[in-house]
């Protein structure tokens, strides 16, 4: 059976509520003092981690459509990455203001002294790129340059999951596996791997 575009506008909805839903739990957590001892720490790993889902989650689309023949779906793909740009906008937003006080040399160093963050940053200015340039004018200005841009998000994903799997000091389990998902997506791109290795 295929999605329909009603399916699909039902499936955006479900995105948009989840999305508020979290963001509302997490403001009662905070607001109700209930993210345990190190409450700056849980958040920062909290935004992370939904980012991480949602960047994962928008790669799933195309092997999705592809194996399951259903083409509508590719409508929620920009939704997806905007909302993964979103949390990991929350998820700086709460290092520079709760952990760094907003001091920002302070930020620019940590960024180059731990190679873990200098991975987050590679992969959050991607993100960035991404989501300025998924509107719909600049993509049309953009021709075909814009799909070259885009397959960035292959490199994004790859540095967002090493970031996570390097700040962790203990419990590798969870990270390894979502490295294992990120790497399987990534293979459904061979032919995109492939011819970079062509050109060099
Ligand atoms: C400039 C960009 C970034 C900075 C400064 C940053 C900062 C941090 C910090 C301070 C931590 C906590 C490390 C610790 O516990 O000691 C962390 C963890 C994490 N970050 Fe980032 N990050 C950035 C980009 C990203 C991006 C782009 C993503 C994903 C799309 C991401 C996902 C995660 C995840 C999943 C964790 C681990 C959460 C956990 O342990 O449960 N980060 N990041």
């Amino acid at each position: 059976m295929k999605i329909s575009v009603r399916g699909i506008f039902y499936l955006k909805v479900v995105i948009h509520l989840s999305a508020i839903a979290t963001l509302t739990w997490l403001a009662y957590l905070v607001d109700q003092d209930l993210l345990g001892a190190d409450p700056v720490k849980e958040l920062t790993h909290f935004l992370g981690k939904t980012a991480l889902n949602f960047l994962l989650l928008s790669l799933a689309i195309t092997p999705v459509i592809k194996r399951f023949k259903q083409p509508l779906l590719i409508r929620v793909r920009r939704l997806l990455g905007l909302y993964s740009f979103a949390w990991v906008s929350l998820h700086l937003l709460v290092f520079i203001w709760l952990d760094l006080q907003w001091e920002f040399l302070l930020f620019f160093d940590e960024v180059i002294k731990r190679p873990y963050l200098s991975f987050g940053a590679v992969a959050l200015i991607i993100l960035l790129l991404l989501s300025i340039t998924s509107i719909t004018a600049i993509k049309k200005k953009m021709k075909k340059s814009w799909l070259t841009l885009h397959r960035f998000v292959y490199w994004a994903a790859l540095f967002a999951t090493i970031h996570y799997y390097w700040s962790v000091k203990s419990g590798l389990i969870e990270p390894t596996i979502y490295l294992a998902i990120c790497f399987y997506l990534l293979s459904e791109r061979k032919q995109y791997f492939r011819t970079l290795l062509k050109f060099r």
